[in-house]
């Protein structure tokens, strides 16, 4: 196995920040030391100097291939983990489906088959529970067993993954005895669905009314209603897509109440707003996603929420559907726009730019982009950060080149992006996945089948 050395860069993860040489050994950082302290002989040199050297992104929440809204998301995981590996992102976990009627085992397997020597970086699974029922949570228990220890249950979309209730306390009575965490949709989708028909019935068929039949206060209603059901379950609840500020105030709640609840946001919510949605023409479809993008005025409490530990993750909430095709599904009526946006190439990029503007500090980006989803879904210290034993998952990032975002230029699968024109300082370099070079100096030189499928333990904020 190449023996690299990669000298001369600030060293960033969560805990600190430090100018040292990284040796990378079998796959695994072997050891780091101040700068030219050790004379490391080694078959790879990668120069540094001037860059940040920081733990590969992990983004806990993508969609490659998934059938949603009478169609499929436009990244496989060839082409998602390709665009993921040029944003600085080494790891993803992604959904596997249940169908109806269908075991989790029968979601999984396809999902694997889907994944496997496909993959440019590593790759897990959490499970989306779309029938609670009493052999559903027999299986829960061999799922955790077998590393995927998270579940998505949805309070929206009734009639496709929605559950009531009722299955949503068993599924988390389960999670609390066989140590799996429950990851929740929380939008009242019972309520949404008669004020989408209400909409329909006035007229009011642009991506828009999206936004606004998608209520702020049933988010938070439906975020609360979790929190009680966890909690009269004893078990842990993790958010995901919080984009409402009446949302980030009811997980704030429950943790100064010391309750084990934790809450995810993606960069659409903290840059984008309803004002895209609004967009004329058609323009609008891009942004559609749920929960929805919120009035400007909610971002500051997202930004509050990541400062303060409100909000400890932010994913991506990957599903691309590209404008022609598929968004298009969706002229004349918003509820057939298929819902989820692009972006597991932006993130990181995305976060740096609010260390730049002074939202975030370079530590707390690597804590919410790296070391927390990583502790969060039982990958950590293999993954999330750089310390000796852990996967040589890093990023050379340049935090002075400027890039401008665009369709023209990215790799995601996908005819848009919703950050057609934006300006960033700071760009990857180069990364490494378990010491391979997947983008060498902005050329990709990795390989499908490279990424390997990785077992999870449980979340490590749980004794
Ligand atoms: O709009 C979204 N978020 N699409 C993906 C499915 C989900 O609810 O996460
Ligand atoms: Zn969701
Ligand atoms: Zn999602």
């Amino acid at each position: 196995m190449t023996r690299t050395v990669v000298r001369g860069g600030l060293v960033v993860t969560a805990a600190e920040e430090v100018h040292a040489d990284v040796l990378v050994e079998n796959g695994r950082v072997e050891a780091l030391a101040t700068p030219d302290s050790q004379q490391w002989t080694a078959d790879r040199v990668i120069d540094a100097t001037g860059k940040y050297v920081v733990p590969g992104g992990v983004d806990a929440h993508t969609h490659m291939e998934f059938p949603f809204g009478g169609t499929a998301s436009s990244d496989t995981f060839e082409t998602g983990t390709k665009a993921a590996a040029w944003g600085g992102t080494t790891t993803i976990i992604d959904f596997a489906v249940q169908s109806k009627g269908a075991a989790l085992r029968e979601g999984l397997d396809a999902w694997h088959a889907k994944a496997d020597g496909r993959c440019a970086i590593d790759y897990a699974f959490h499970m989306i529970v779309s029938d609670v029922n009493e052999s559903t949570l027999k299986e829960m228990d061999g799922l955790v067993g077998e590393g995927v220890t998270s579940f998505k249950l949805f309070m929206a979309y009734p009639g496709v993954f929605y559950s009531d209730d009722g299955q949503i306390l068993r599924a988390m009575q389960r999670a609390g005895d066989n140590g799996g965490l429950i990851m929740m949709h929380a939008e009242n989708g019972i309520a949404i669905d008669v004020l989408v028909q209400q909409a329909l019935e006035r007229g009011q068929a642009d991506p828009r009314y999206h936004g606004e039949v998608r209520k702020a206060l049933l988010e938070a209603e439906a975020t609360h209603r979790a929190i009680k059901l966890a909690q009269v379950a004893g078990a842990p609840l993790y958010v995901v897509h919080v984009s409402a500020r009446e949302a980030v105030a009811e997980l704030t709640r429950a943790r100064s109440e010391g309750l084990p609840v934790f809450g995810e946001t993606c960069p659409q919510y903290l840059f984008l707003s309803t004002d895209n949605l609004a967009e004329p023409g058609f323009e609008g479809a891009k942004y559609v996603c749920s929960t929805p993008l919120r009035p400007k005025e909610h971002q500051a409490a997202l930004w509050h929420g990541l400062r303060a530990n409100d909000l400890q993750v932010v994913s991506t909430d990957h599903c691309p559907f590209c404008f022609t095709g598929q968004k298009e599904l969706g002229r004349g009526d918003f509820s057939k726009i298929p819902n989820g946006m692009p972006g597991v190439e932006n993130r990181m990029d995305l976060l740096h730019q609010a260390v730049v503007d002074g939202h975030l500090t370079r530590r707390r980006w690597i804590e919410i982009a790296c070391a927390t989803p990583a502790r969060m879904f039982g990958l950590y210290p293999k993954k999330g950060t750089i310390a000796p034993g852990s996967d040589a998952d890093l990023v050379i990032y340049d935090p002075h080149a400027e890039q401008t975002v665009s369709a023209a230029t990215h790799h995601m699968n996908v005819d848009y992006s919703a950050y057609e024109g934006r300006r960033l300082t700071g760009r990857v370099e180069t990364v490494l996945s378990r010491g391979e070079p997947v983008i060498t100096a902005r050329e990709f030189t990795g390989r499908d089948g490279h990424g390997a499928y990785t077992p999870r333990g449980t979340c490590q904020y749980l004794n």
